[in-house]
């Protein structure tokens, strides 16, 4: 591979969308953020200049990042934030993985404008395992808030109540014509030749909400997810939660049609939170044949059919659907043995209103919202959880015991107990070098039952199993895939069930693992696993850099 060198500088810029301009963090003054391309094998070296007032750290979402998790970007887990007026140079390689991925800011609600995507292509000379297509398209799917979402996040967590939702959906950065006060610059136009083959990459960047995409009238298949390839499947409406991509193949029509077709995303949501109920819609626009008798008119623009807001049964069914290529270029190492089982309830929940500050009363029955797995509701440490661990330093940043199932059972997805208070903490799992992990993740019904998208930083997992209702230990593990299951980085955990996955813990470092809806990672659906040293010089992690931030 090569070394690739990008600038970030952090700066404010004006945007305007829907009649709304305001000042907002970006990189390079551009909303979505620049695109990253690079190829399997190769190095990336990123500098990052802090030039806001706010605090910044970047997440390249879904690298593996091999021994380097010092360049893995969360805050006070791998790093502390990149203060203003500083730098900070990411240094990673990337390692078997190719495919569509993300990078986004990792501190407070600062991605909700500073992201953009991640591109990387097979090492040269090796081809997709399906025809090449004509050409490549990323869309990244984001929310835009008139308001500064900053001042919407801190505000909810003074009040204990639920933040303020979105304003719009938007696709490549623009919500498009089915909002108010829309103008032809709010919306992304996909200009396309008839009879071609184009590659849809996909990414949901979007802070809060599950989205579903489909054009009209094309049918599309699923190729990809998250940069591991799938056994292609055709599907009109596809679905992805915050931090999962998806790539598509879309085959245009053999002659131009003389009409332009929508493309729309709207979100997919359960349990009992408000949400921004908008389409954001792009234009799929074939180019008009020279000697064509239409003219420039292109009339009728059809719409796209999307699921019901809280359809499960599409969602289930979608992403059942979704299995590793697992062939012997690409096989699904899925680890047959565990070493270690962990079951984790994740859910919502509350905790006690601070009686100092009436204000902070906002939450259910004058409770503030809260978030946990098995009941510890993660505290954010002053200093970075990877740093502590590696100078030695732990004692009061962190504790190694978190629990590893719900200290007290209860019926998960039926009548919740009278006490639904979390308990707070700053607790990691820490794990020996290769040790072969599987996690069921159970939704709790709380609050409602609700899908949450778990991220886990620094592998990928195999999705073996899901189900609805409480998993049966002696029963579910009986069907679990463990031959051609998805491999990803983001899974939905449906409403009112769970889903298995496993891991091999392979990767020296501190991970974070947490709820892709930004606001419930605020509320603390969140933890960490530390994996120890291998004894070999090569399964340790690297020396931390010498301009690591420090808190
Ligand atoms: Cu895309 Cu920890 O996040």
């Amino acid at each position: 591979g090569i070394t690739r060198h990008y600038k970030f500088n952090i700066q404010m810029a004006k945007v305007t969308r829907l009649c709304h301009t305001k000042s907002m963090v970006t990189v390079n003054g551009k909303f979505p953020g620049p695109r990253i391309v690079a190829r399997e094998g190769d190095r990336l070296l990123i500098e990052v200049v802090n030039n806001v007032p706010n605090n910044i750290s970047i997440h390249w979402h879904g690298i593996r990042q091999l021994r380097s998790g010092w360049a893995d970007g969360p805050a006070y887990i791998t790093q502390c934030p990149i203060q203003t007026g500083q730098s900070y140079v990411y240094n990673f390689t990337v390692v078997g993985q190719r495919g569509t991925l993300f990078w986004h800011a990792h501190i407070s609600w600062l991605r909700s404008t500073v992201y953009g995507p991640l591109i990387i292509l097979p090492k040269k000379g090796v081809p997709y395992p399906f025809a090449k297509p004509y050409k490549e398209v990323p869309i990244i799917f984001g929310e835009w808030y008139n308001g500064d979402p900053e001042a919407i996040i801190n505000q909810a967590m003074q009040t204990g109540g639920g933040p303020n939702v979105s304003d719009a959906y938007t696709i490549n950065g623009l919500p498009g014509p089915l909002y108010n006060c829309s103008s032809a610059k709010d919306t992304f136009k996909l200009k396309v030749k008839p009879g071609k083959t184009y590659l849809l990459r996909l990414i949901n960047a979007a802070l809060n909400e599950d989205l579903f995409f489909s054009i009209a009238n094309h049918s599309l298949t699923v190729v990809e997810a998250d940069a591991i390839y799938v056994k292609p499947f055709q599907s009109d409406i596809v679905l992805l939660t915050p931090g999962q991509t998806t790539n598509l193949l879309l085959e245009t029509k053999s002659q131009s049609p003389s009409a332009n077709f929508l493309m729309a995303v709207s979100p997919y949501v359960t349990g009992l939170a408000t949400f921004d109920n908008s389409t954001a819609a792009g234009i799929l626009e074939y180019e008009i044949p020279s000697k064509s008798h239409h003219g420039n008119k292109r009339l009728p623009l059809f719409k796209p059919t999307l699921p019901a807001v809280n359809d499960t049964s599409f969602a289930t069914n979608f992403t059942s659907k979704i299995r590793s290529l697992a062939s012997p270029q690409y096989p699904a190492n899925v680890p047959q043995n565990v070493d270690k089982h962990f079951f984790f309830t994740v859910g919502l929940g509350t905790s006690p209103c601070d009686h100092q500050n009436k204000s902070s009363c906002q939450g259910p029955n004058g409770t503030r919202f809260s978030a946990s797995v098995n009941n510890v509701s993660f505290v954010q440490p002053n200093t970075a959880l990877l740093q502590a661990h590696h100078s030695g330093q732990s004692n009061g940043v962190y504790s190694p015991d978190f629990p590893i199932s719900p200290l007290h059972w209860f019926n998960y997805t039926g009548t919740p107990p009278n006490n639904t208070m979390v308990s707070n903490g700053t607790k990691v799992v820490v794990l020996p070098f290769n040790t072969s992990v599987e996690v069921i993740m159970q939704d709790t019904s709380i609050l409602g039952a609700e899908s949450h998208p778990l991220h886990l930083h620094g592998f990928n997992f195999f999705v073996v199993g899901q189900g609805f209702g409480n998993f049966d230990p002696k029963q579910d593990p009986k069907n679990f895939n463990l031959v051609d299951p998805i491999e990803r980085n983001t899974v939905g955990v449906p409403p009112g069930g769970w889903v298995a996955i496993r891991f091999l813990a392979d990767n020296p470092g501190v991970w974070f693992m947490h709820c892709h809806l930004e606001i419930h990672t605020s509320w603390g659906l969140k933890m960490a696993w530390l994996v120890l040293d291998g004894k070999l010089p090569n399964q340790k992690l690297l020396p931390p850099p010498k301009d690591l931030p420090k808190c």
